[in-house]
C-alpha cells in the first residue's frame, strides 16, 4: 500500500520541546502516524521527561532513558524581540544557547547512538524562514540563531550520509503559538497572516505532517534539505 510508505508504525521518536506549540504538536502527529514517541521539554511532569537541551548532562541522561531512538526532532526554542541596540552578550548568549547549543547537543547524542548502533536515523530541525533571509524586525539573535541552524543541518547531513542517516530542517514561516502570539502578538499575526500568498497563517499541522513525511520512508531520499512550509511566504 502507497500509504505505508508515510508510515512510522514501530518507530522510536525523541521530540524536545514537545510541553506545547510545535513540539506538542510535531510529537502527538508522529504518535498518530505510528511511531512511540519520547516528549521532552525543559520542565517536566506527566509524559514530558524534563531535560534543558542546553545542559550536555541532561541530554546524554535524556538518551540513556529514552530507549531506541529511530527519530529525533529539536523543536525546543526561544526567541527575542531584541534589536541589535537592546540584545546584549547575555541576552543574544541565551538564545543562542536553547536553538543552536541544545540543538547541537541533541543531534550529537542522536548521532553517536546511530553510529554506534548502525541505524539509519533520522534527525529533523526545526529553523525558520529568517534563517533564509534575516528577521523583518529586531530579533537579532533569533535570525543569527535559525541560521546556524541550517548550515549545521547541512554540515550533519553530510556526516550522517555515508552512515546512513538523513538530518533535514522543517522552516516554518509563521505558526500560531505561544512563542509567536508573544512576539508579534494578535493584532500582528492577523497583519501577518493578510500578507501572506496564502492568506493564512501556517498550522501547527502543516508543520507536523513535513516531519512525518522526513521520518518515514518516504523521505529516504532526502537529507541536508531545508523544507520550507512558508506558505509561499518566501519563495526561492
Ligand atoms: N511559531 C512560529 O511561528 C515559528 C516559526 C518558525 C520557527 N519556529 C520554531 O519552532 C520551534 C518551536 O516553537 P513554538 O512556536 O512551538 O514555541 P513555544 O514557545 O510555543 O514552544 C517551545 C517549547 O520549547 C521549550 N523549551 C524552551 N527552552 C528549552 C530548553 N532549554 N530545553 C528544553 N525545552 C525548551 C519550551 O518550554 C516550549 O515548550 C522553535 O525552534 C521555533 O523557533 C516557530
Amino acid at each position: 500500500m502507497r500509504s505505508e510508505r508515510f508510515s512510522l508504525l514501530g518507530r522510536h521518536a525523541l521530540v524536545t520541546g514537545a510541553a506545547r506549540g510545535l513540539g506538542q504538536g510535531i510529537a502527538d502527529a508522529l504518535a498518530e502516524a505510528g511511531a512511540h514517541v519520547v516528549r521532552a521539554d525543559r520542565v517536566g511532569g506527566g509524559d514530558i521527561h524534563a531535560c534543558d537541551v542546553r545542559q550536555a548532562d541532561e541530554v546524554e541522561a535524556l538518551f540513556r532513558e529514552s530507549g531506541p531512538i529511530d527519530i529525533l526532532v529539536c523543536a525546543a526554542g526561544v526567541t527575542s524581540a531584541e534589536t541589535v541596540f537592546e540584545a546584549t552578550a547575555a541576552s543574544f548568549e541565551q538564545v543562542m544557547s536553547v536553538n543552536v547549543t541544545g540543538s547541537f547537543l541533541c543531534c550529537k547524542a542522536a548521532m553517536e547512538r546511530f553510529r554506534n548502533e548502525g541505524r539509519s536515523g533520522r534527525i529533523i530541525l526545526i529553523g525558520s524562514v529568517v534563517g533564509h533571509q534575516g528577521a523583518l524586525k529586531g530579533h537579532v539573535a533569533y535570525a543569527a540563531s535559525k541560521g546556524a541552524v541550517h548550515t549545521m543541518a547541512k554540515t550533519l547531513a553530510r556526516t550522517g550520509a555515508p552512515l546512513g542517516v538523513t538530518v533535514n530542517v522543517v522552516a516554518p514561516g509563521v505558526v500560531r503559538t505561544e512563542m509567536s502570539e508573544q512576539a508579534h502578538g494578535p493584532t500582528g499575526l492577523a497583519a501577518l497572516a493578510s500578507a501572506m500568498p496564502m492568506g493564512r497563517l501556517q498550522e501547527v499541522r502543516d508543520i507536523a505532517d513535513a516531519c512525518i513525511y522526513l521520518a518515514s520512508d518516504a523521505g529516504a531520499g532526502l537529507t541536508g534539505m531545508i523544507f520550507d512550509v512558508n506558505g509561499g511566504m518566501l519563495m526561492r
